[in-house]
């Protein structure tokens, strides 16, 4: 017996169970949208009347089970009560599957994140595709709050307080086998055996994983305010409360009522509609849709790329190369020396014993990142890229050599970090198919890919290129082929303004701790140190041909007495195991008031200005760009909404006031009038 809904496929067999696939319609993923959980509710309340035999959750959905709740919907809940309306009905509707009076089983196979592991967690048994593409976690903190739809209570319940907490609060996603560790599911198998194994557990009741005592311990509530007290050190050592309250809340909340299960129940739902509407919670529901937006991006269904080619095996190219064969490519990797590949080789086995930990996976990875030091891959590849020195010549013979030896429709892909396409283009008979793929360092921790496009780039390029950057879990950023392209022209002022800071005497850790205070990951003298110092001093003197940026003397003092930073152990501050060492402030110093606005207005001024230039197309892409490359302060959302969002006519004087003091560089952009237009 089968019954349609617009989602929802159900089917009750002849052993009477009945299997219920999620298939959301005009949607690749499924998602707990509104209508999803409409329908759930009325199927729950059929079941509940005339209970089957047992219940099966599955999904009919390639790429997994359920992704989450829809985030879109997030952005409509205007007020506290909306969101504590719609938390509730979730809790009910999770509460419905878990009280049905026959055994539930969900079938978990690619995402299984956030609402939909909270579906998951109400069932009696679960069972995972044992695939490493199984993702299985409860990312609410990423997005400013944390699992409402009683996610807490039962996940807390299945895997004790230690893992569970551990979990919630750093968003992660682990593995079938890593959540079977934790007790989160029952048994992680291979995806051909999920029908067997669901009606096995229907039919012989498997017991539940048993919780460690000193996990259970953790939970008495003599223990709870210790426990509390480290996770609160844990979480501070990240994320400051002000920024991020989620993850205390989720603390308090565990701390307050762990004992009382209905009433832990009622206060998360309390707690995450409070969190809901916070200026946190909902940069972050945008930060994570800018992230959708970008990811669009790739529009073409029909181009299926299988072989990279990548030249230059350094810092980044021996990178690149590793990052896409653990996506699945097939690599070659060329450099001119053999030591440089066995380099690269090494540096890629750390990659993939860190992300797939088991070693067949390690070895069929490996197997796909091929050295080839004489370039034989070029005649088979799909896309070649440029990875050797940061020299336009060498480059343009580069490309003369190269271009003779690929397919016609091989893309070829520069990652230059300054040369405009415009230089590199004349080396080349159809530079049509010449593209930017600007990756960041390091690249397997830096989302974004800047996709560069010169004035003789064909459309289809850019859009294939944009298709390779989300297939190997990059966000793909189109950007037009000028100086510094968006995201190291936005970063380069703040970077030399922290420069002339320490020049002026201000103590390198009070600079530092004034970004990091506003929300930014590192400070920008550390920064500068970790990127290198020649490095900033090149790509800097790059800019000031085009830009009022002022390159600081002690920057160019410093890079000739070869003090670079990290690399030389000796930059700004001094490296002991590759640690900057941060002499400790004065009891009695009192940092400037104009501190945090000198170094974060340089780079709002500038992201405003490159609004103007239109290197990208729109404010938003301006603030992903900022947050995905340089790791801009997510809860923020991004300098251009944190300009809307602090009043743009009182920046503007803030900038004019600079100006007076400090000069010209911190003359209000003339772009800025457009935002006071829109304001
Ligand atoms: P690197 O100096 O570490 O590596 C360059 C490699 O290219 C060397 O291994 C060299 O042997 C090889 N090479 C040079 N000419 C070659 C040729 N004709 N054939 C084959 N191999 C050749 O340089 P890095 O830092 O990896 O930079 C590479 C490119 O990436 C540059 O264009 C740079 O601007 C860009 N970039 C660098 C970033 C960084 O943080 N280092 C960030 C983003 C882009």
């Amino acid at each position: 017996m089968s019954t349609s809904y617009k989602h929802w496929n159900i089917i009750t067999d002849d052993e009477n169970i009945t299997w219920l696939h999620l298939d959301k319609a005009d949607s690749t993923t499924n998602v707990l949208s509104h209508d999803v959980m409409d329908e759930l509710e009325q199927e729950l309340n059929n079941l509940n009347k005339k209970p089957p035999r047992a219940v099966v959750f599955l999904s009919d959905k390639k790429n997994g089970f359920i992704a989450g709740a829809d985030v879109k919907e997030f952005s409509q809940l205007k007020t506290e009560h909306v969101a504590l309306t719609l938390i509730q009905r979730g809790q009910r509707i999770m509460n419905m599957i878990e009280r049905l009076p026959c055994p539930t089983v969900a079938l978990i196979h690619g995402f299984c994140l956030g609402g939909g592991f909270e579906l998951a967690l109400a069932c009696r048994y679960r069972i995972a595709d044992n695939d490493s593409k199984t993702k299985i976690g409860l990312p609410e903190i990423k997005l400013g709050i944390h699992p409402g739809f009683g996610g807490t209570v039962r996940c807390i319940r299945t895997a004790g307080p230690i893992n569970a907490m551990n979990l919630m609060l750093t968003g992660r996603s682990i593995s079938a086998r890593a959540a079977k560790k934790m007790g989160l599911i029952h048994y992680a198998i291979p995806r051909r055996h999920f029908i067997t194994a669901a009606k096995s557990v229907i039919k012989k009741a498997s017991p539940n994983h048993k919780i460690a005592w000193w996990a259970k311990l953790a939970n008495h509530k003599l223990a709870r305010p210790w426990v509390k007290k480290i996770l609160i050190r844990q979480v501070a050592s990240k994320a400051k409360r002000a920024h991020y309250p989620a993850p205390y809340a989720l603390i308090d909340l565990w701390e307050r009522h762990a004992d009382d299960e209905q009433r832990f129940m009622e206060e998360e739902a309390i707690s995450v509609s409070q969190l809901m509407v916070t200026k946190t919670a909902q940069n972050l529901v945008r930060v994570f849709s800018l992230q959708e937006q970008m990811k669009a991006y790739s529009k073409i269904d029909n181009y299926h790329p299988k072989h990279i080619h990548v030249i230059g095996g350094g810092v980044m190219g021996g990178d690149i190369a590793a990052w896409c064969a653990l996506q699945g490519y097939t690599v070659t990797i060329q450099d001119r020396e053999h030591a440089t590949l066995a380099r690269v080789l090494k540096r890629a086995y750390s990659l993939y014993k860190k992300k797939l930990k088991k070693r067949l996976f390690i070895t069929e990875a490996l197997d796909r990142l091929v050295p080839d030091i004489n370039g034989t891959g070029l005649k088979q590849a799909d896309i070649v890229i440029e990875a050797i020195f940061e020299d336009a010549e060498v480059k343009r013979q580069l490309f003369k050599e190269v271009e003779p030896k690929i397919k016609p429709e091989c893309i070829i892909a520069t990652n230059t970090s300054s040369i405009p396409l415009e230089e590199l283009a004349p080396a080349l008979k159809d530079s049509t198919r010449l593209v930017g793929l600007h990756f960041f360092n390091p690249v397997a921790k830096m989302p974004l890919v800047e996709i560069v496009h010169g004035k003789t780039t064909s459309d289809e390029t850019v859009q294939q290129a944009a298709s390779i950057t989300k297939s190997i879990r990059r966000l793909p950023l189109p950007v037009t082929s000028s100086p510094g392209f968006l995201v190291n022209r936005i970063l380069m002022p703040y970077l030399m303004e922290a420069v002339v800071l320490a020049e002026e005497g201000i103590p390198l850790k009070a600079i530092d701790q004034a970004a990091t205070d506003f929300g930014m990951p590192m400070g920008p003298i550390e920064l500068a140190d970790t990127v290198g110092l020649d490095i900033c001093l090149k790509v800097a003197e790059n800019l000031s041909q085009t830009m009022d940026i002022g390159v600081p003397e002690c920057l160019r003092n410093m890079v000739n007495a070869k003090q670079l930073g990290k690399k030389t152990g000796q930059g700004f501050y001094n490296f002991k195991k590759g640690k900057p060492v941060k002499p400790a402030l004065a009891k009695d110093y009192t940092p400037p008031t104009d501190l945090a606005d000198r170094l974060i207005l340089r780079l709002v001024n500038e992201a405003v200005a490159c609004l103007r230039d239109g290197v990208v197309e729109s404010t938003d892409m301006i603030d992903a760009g900022v947050i995905f490359g340089t790791g801009f302060a997510p809860f923020r959302g991004g300098p251009i909404c944190y300009a809307n969002n602090r009043g743009i006519e009182q920046l503007v004087k803030l900038l004019e006031n600079l100006d007076s003091l400090y000069g010209h560089r911190f003359k209000p952009d003339a772009g800025w009038s457009q935002l006071i237009k829109k304001e």
